[in-house]
């Protein structure tokens, strides 16, 4: 029997179990990365594909399977998945972007402990026999300040952490945020620098933040202050921070995420950084917690299977959104994407009011160039009705729940 839903690279049985309650099955897991051909092949008559980061969803791969309804993105980024070749065949993209930020928040505190502790050194010193029983250079983390640079879900979850441990929180975003506890917002990057004794950062990776830690922005520092990495590779100069490491400007840094990272397990990792044993390494594993792992599986198989069988295609990354309420006894659902040009939701109307039915609920959200109605109906589809809304000008695709 085709699977309806196909997960790929050991995805967690959490996200098998929320598609079969919700009543999508069979539901076949794999536990690898399929390439694109086999990728293909696999996917005849599938309707939804889960995958994380190592399965590359090309536009071969989209136009080469006609019967694919959405792909879910089992992790937080979708650079994986060609989006545009996606909206063009009006496939939603769903991703987890929260169930993994308090793994990272409580790494990111154990990480500012221990560069308090200068334990990276001495984890060092002791592989090389060592025993440097001192307590210079070792601070606590009560009453230190801490800078938050990006106050969204990461950033205001180390906020709430650092905050119960008595550390004096400090943060800067670009947008307006609600601070948690007694945390301050500061008005500039550099007034934060200045500051703080930690600056972690929680950004993400654009135009602007790319290269945000430079040599001017370590030289702002305070002499010895530490800094934290758990957000992306190519937000900080890493030459620039190594020779800050080097002289003593910086005191300690913590990073998860590197501007080149290996692709596999067999490519050795290499960083200028490896000279300095005042370096907390972490392979990118910022987020990668069990915990994470399944509350990742059970939300991004949610948001697939309640497309399925609802239409709804609330926090899609790349297509328009409804968030539909349930469908009532006796009502048909009507879904509808297509070009947003001028006539279509007329051509919808027209085509429900030939077939003599009546909209009783009716939401149409549009983006990029994409519409998507969903128009809940009183009564039967009937074929004429399926064949009519297909010919509508612009439409991508439409679909009846019944
Ligand atoms: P988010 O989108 O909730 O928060 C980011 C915050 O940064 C927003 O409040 C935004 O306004 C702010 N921001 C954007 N540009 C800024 C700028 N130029 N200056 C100051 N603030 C700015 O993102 P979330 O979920 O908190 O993730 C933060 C970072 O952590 C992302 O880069 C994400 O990719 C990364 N991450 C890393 C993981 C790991 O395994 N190491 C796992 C999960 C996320």
């Amino acid at each position: 029997m085709t699977p309806q839903a196909l997960l790929a690279e050991s995805i967690h049985p959490a996200a098998a179990k929320a598609l079969e309650a919700l009543g999508v099955t069979p539901v076949e897991r794999l536990k690898v990365a399929l390439p694109e051909d086999e990728l293909i092949e696999k996917l005849k008559g599938v309707k939804l594909l889960g995958i994380r980061s190592r399965t590359k969803v090309t536009k071969a791969t989209i136009e080469g399977a006609p019967g694919l309804y959405a792909i879910g993105s089992f992790g937080i980024g979708t650079n994986q998945i060609d989006l545009d070749a996606a909206s063009a065949k009006g496939i939603p993209v769903f991703n987890a972007p929260f169930a993994n930020s308090r793994s990272v928040a409580e790494l990111t505190i154990s990480a500012a402990v221990s560069l308090l502790r200068r334990m990276p050194e001495k984890n060092v010193e002791m592989r090389a026999g060592g025993w440097g029983k001192s307590a210079a250079g070792a601070y606590e983390a009560r009453a230190k300040k801490l800078g938050i640079v990006g106050y969204g879900n990461i950033g205001s979850q180390v906020s709430v952490l650092a905050s119960a441990m008595g550390m004096h929180v400090y943060y800067y975003d670009i947008e307006p945020k609600l601070a948690h506890g007694n945390a301050r917002a500061v008005a500039s990057l550099d007034e934060l620098l200045e500051l703080s004794d930690i600056v972690t950062l929680h950004t993400p990776s654009t135009p602007a933040t790319r290269g945000m830690i430079d040599a001017g922005a370590l030289a702002k520092m305070k002499k010895g202050a530490n800094i934290i990495n758990y957000a992306r590779g190519d937000l900080i100069d890493i030459d620039a921070l190594s020779e800050a490491l080097g002289s003593g400007q910086v005191g300690g840094a913590a990073i998860d995420v590197f501007p080149v990272e290996p692709a596999s397990k067999d490519e050795a990792f290499d960083s200028p950084l490896l000279a300095h044993k005042n370096v907390l390494f972490s392979p990118h594993i910022g987020g990668s917690t069990q915990e994470a792992q399944e509350a990742i599986g059970a939300e991004v198989a949610d948001k697939l299977a309640r497309f399925l069988t609802e239409g709804a295609t609330a926090h899609s990354v790349n297509f328009p959104q409804i968030l539909p309420s349930s469908r009532k006894l006796g009502v048909t659902r009507i879904l509808h994407a297509h070009q947003n040009v001028t006539g279509v939701l007329r051509g919808i109307n027209d085509a429900v009011s030939d077939a003599g039915l009546n909209t009783a609920a009716q939401s149409l959200a549009t983006r990029d160039g994409i519409g998507y109605v969903i128009a809940d109906v009183e009564g039967a589809a009937t074929d004429s009705l399926r064949a009519d809304l297909e010919k509508v000008d612009g439409t991508i695709w439409t679909r009846i729940i019944e």
